[in-house]
C-alpha cells in the first residue's frame, strides 16, 4: 500500500491532460429539443479526490449542475408527453429504419466526447482511467449491438404468420413514456443501457442523471439535442426524491427504468397512481458470494475473487460481497488472497496501473467502518495488513475473517472494499446462505469435480440469475441475459431482452378468407400501413 499520507495529490501532479483547469458550471439542461438555461440554485459536483496543499487536504469541488425543481422536471415530462402524443407522435411513428438512422447521428458525436466524459468519470466517482475508458467503449459498442440487434428483430417480423386459419402480423410498438435512472457505478453505461433500448423502440423518454457521475453527461447533451426530435429525450437534474417523485404521481410515466436500491426502487414506483399501468426494469441490490471448494484451482479462484471482490473498490452491483471458502483449503486461499491483495496499487483514478481509488459516497468511509466495528464485535478481526486503513474519501480493503451471521456484514450489501471471509464445511452451508439470503443476483462456484458443481449449479438454478463457474460474477458479455431475483431485479436485461422490455407486441390478425387475403395484399402491396408492411432493413 501506498503511504495513506501522500495518496492525494498536489495540484502539480495532476497530469495536465486530466487536469480541471476551472470548475465546470453547468446551467444547461434539455427539454423539448431546446438547450434550456437554468438561473437557479447549482449543487455543487464534489470529487472523491482530495488535493493536498502540504498541510491540508481539501475536497476537489469539479463544478456545479443545475438543482431543477418539480416544476422543470414536470416540463421535461409534458414534453416527452406530447412527442409520444398517444402514440401518434413522429418518434414513435417514424419506423425502426428512422429511428436507428438518428441514434447512428448520435452515436458519432457521442464518439467525438469520449477523452471529455472520461476525464469526467475519472473526477467524479473516482474510476480508473482504464476501467473509464472501457465504460465508455463498452457503452458504444453496446449501441452497436442493439442497433443490430433491432435490425434482426425487425427482419423477424416482417412476415405474416398463419396459425389454426387466422394469418397474422406480430410486430413489438412502443409503451409509452420512459422514466430512465442509472446508478453513480455506472452513470453512462448502465445509464444507457436502458436509455438506447427505451428511445430506438420508439418510447419518448425523461432522463435523470444518477446522484453522482452527473456533470459527465453535460458533453453528450448538444449530441442528444442535435440527434433526437423535440420531446424525445429530455434531461432534468435536481434532488432525486423531489423531481423524480413528482413524476411518478403524475401517473403518465408509462415505464421505469431504474438502477440502484431496492427500497428507492420501492419507494417510487409506489407514487404512481396507476400501477398496473407501470411497466418496471429494475437492477437493483445483490449480496453475491463465491463459493470456494476444496478441489478449486485455488491460484484461478484467488484472482477472480480479488477481481470480483476489489474491480472498482468492490463498487459493482455484480461485485462478489462475501467468499464461503472450505476450511480445508481456507489457509491457503486466505494467504493467496493476500499476497494478490498486496499487489493492488492505490492511488488516483490516472495513476498508471491503480486499482484502488477514492470511494465518491459522502459518508462511505463512515459506513465501511461502522461494518468492520460490527463483525469485530462478533467476532471478526481484520486479517490484512493495513486493512481498513482509511484518509478522507480513501479506504484500504479490509478483509474480514471470520464472519458469521450475527454480523451485518453477513447480510448488508457493502458496496465497497470490504472482503467478508467465512469457513464452510458441508455443501449444504454454503446452499442454505443463498437459499436464505434477500438477494438472488449471481454466484461464483470454484471446484474442478463435476458431480460437486452440478449438485451446487442444481441448487442455485432457481435461486439466482447467473451461476458463474470458475468465473467472478459479472454482468458481461452484454447479450447474455442479466437480471436476479428476490430484492435483486424485476425483468431481465442484454441487448436482446433490452429492445422486448421497452416494447409490447401488438398483432393485426384475420381469418384466412379469400376476401381477407386480398385486402391484406393489397395493403401490403400498395405499402398503405405503416405497421402492416413486409419491408425490413438489410
Ligand atoms: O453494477 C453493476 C453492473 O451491471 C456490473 O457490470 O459485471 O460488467 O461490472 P459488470
Amino acid at each position: 500500500m501506498n503511504d495513506l499520507k501522500n495518496i492525494f495529490p498536489r495540484k502539480e501532479e495532476i497530469p495536465p491532460q486530466f487536469a480541471i483547469a476551472k470548475p465546470i458550471e453547468q446551467r444547461e439542461y434539455l427539454i423539448n429539443g431546446e438547450m434550456r438555461t437554468w438561473e437557479g440554485k447549482l449543487n455543487p459536483v464534489l470529487s472523491p479526490v482530495f488535493i493536498n496543499d502540504g498541510n491540508t487536504l481539501a475536497q476537489a469541488v469539479i463544478g456545479s449542475t443545475p438543482l431543477l425543481t418539480e416544476k422543470e422536471a414536470l416540463q421535461a415530462l409534458d414534453a416527452a408527453v406530447a412527442a409520444y402524443d398517444q402514440g401518434h407522435g413522429y418518434w414513435p411513428t417514424l419506423g425502426v429504419e428512422g429511428r436507428i438512422e438518428h441514434v447512428e447521428k448520435f452515436l458519432a458525436e457521442m464518439r467525438k466526447q469520449r477523452d471529455e466524459v472520461v476525464k469526467l468519470l475519472m473526477w467524479e466517482i473516482g474510476k480508473p482511467l482504464k476501467d473509464s475508458q472501457k465504460e465508455f467503449d463498452r457503452t458504444c459498442d453496446y449501441i452497436e449491438d442493439t442497433i443490430k440487434s433491432l435490425k434482426e428483430l425487425d427482419r423477424n417480423s416482417a412476415k405474416l404468420v398463419e396459425e389454426q386459419g387466422f394469418m397474422a402480423q406480430i410486430r413489438r410498438v412502443p409503451l409509452g413514456v420512459a422514466l430512465c435512472m442509472g446508478p453513480f457505478n455506472y452513470p453512462l453505461n448502465e445509464t444507457f443501457s436502458t436509455l438506447i433500448p427505451a428511445l430506438i423502440m420508439g418510447n419518448t423518454v425523461v432522463f435523470k442523471p444518477a446522484k453522482y457521475g452527473v456533470l459527465l453527461i453535460r458533453p453528450l447533451l448538444e449530441a442528444f439535442r442535435q440527434s433526437f426530435p423535440a420531446g424525445v429525450i429530455n434531461i432534468t437534474y435536481g434532488r432525486g426524491r423531489e423531481t423524480v417523485g413528482a413524476l411518478m404521481e403524475t401517473g403518465r410515466i408509462d415505464v421505469f427504468a431504474f438502477i440502484g436500491t431496492n427500497k428507492g426502487a420501492n419507494d417510487l414506483k409506489k407514487l404512481h397512481p396507476k400501477l398496473h399501468r407501470l411497466k418496471a426494469i429494475l437492477g437493483l441490490d445483490a449480496k453475491n458470494p463465491a463459493i470456494v471448494l476444496p478441489d478449486a484451482d485455488l491460484d484461478n479462484a484467488v484472482k477472480e475473487c480479488v477481481a470480483g471482490s476489489l474491480s472498482f473498490n468492490g463498487q459493482r452491483c455484480t461485485a462478489l460481497k462475501i467468499l464461503l471458502v472450505h476450511k480445508s483449503v481456507l489457509e491457503e486461499f486466505i494467504s493467496k488472497f493476500k499476497s494478490e491483495l498486496a499487489k493492488l496499487k492505490s492511488g488516483m483514478p490516472w495513476t498508471d496501473g491503480v486499482s484502488l481509488t477514492p470511494l465518491p459516497e459522502p459518508g462511505k468511509v463512515d459506513y465501511l467502518r461502522e461494518l468492520v466495528e460490527d463483525a469485530k464485535t462478533h467476532g471478526a478481526e481484520i486479517i490484512n495488513e493495513n486493512g481498513g486503513q482509511y484518509l478522507e474519501s480513501f479506504f484500504y480493503p479490509a478483509m474480514l475473517y471470520p464472519v458469521n451471521d450475527k454480523m451485518r456484514v453477513y447480510y448488508e450489501e457493502q458496496f465497497g472494499p470490504v472482503i467478508p471471509i467465512m469457513s464452510f464445511d458441508g455443501a449444504q452451508e454454503a446452499i442454505d446462505y443463498v437459499v436464505n439470503s434477500n438477494f438472488g443476483q449471481q454466484v461464483s462456484i470454484f471446484g474442478s469435480e463435476s458431480k460437486e458443481l452440478a449438485k451446487l449449479m442444481d441448487a442455485f438454478c432457481n435461486q439466482v440469475g447467473r451461476i458463474n463457474v470458475n468465473a467472478q460474477c459479472q454482468r458481461g458479455p452484454d447479450t447474455f441475459p442479466f437480471n436476479g431475483r428476490k430484492d435483486s431485479a424485476e425483468g431481465t436485461l442484454s441487448v436482446a431482452d433490452a429492445l422486448r422490455v421497452f416494447s409490447i407486441r401488438t398483432l393485426v390478425a384475420t381469418k384466412s378468407t379469400d376476401a381477407n387475403k386480398q385486402i391484406i395484399g393489397s395493403i401490403i402491396r400498395n405499402r398503405e400501413s405503416a405497421f402492416l408492411s413486409t419491408d425490413y432493413i438489410v
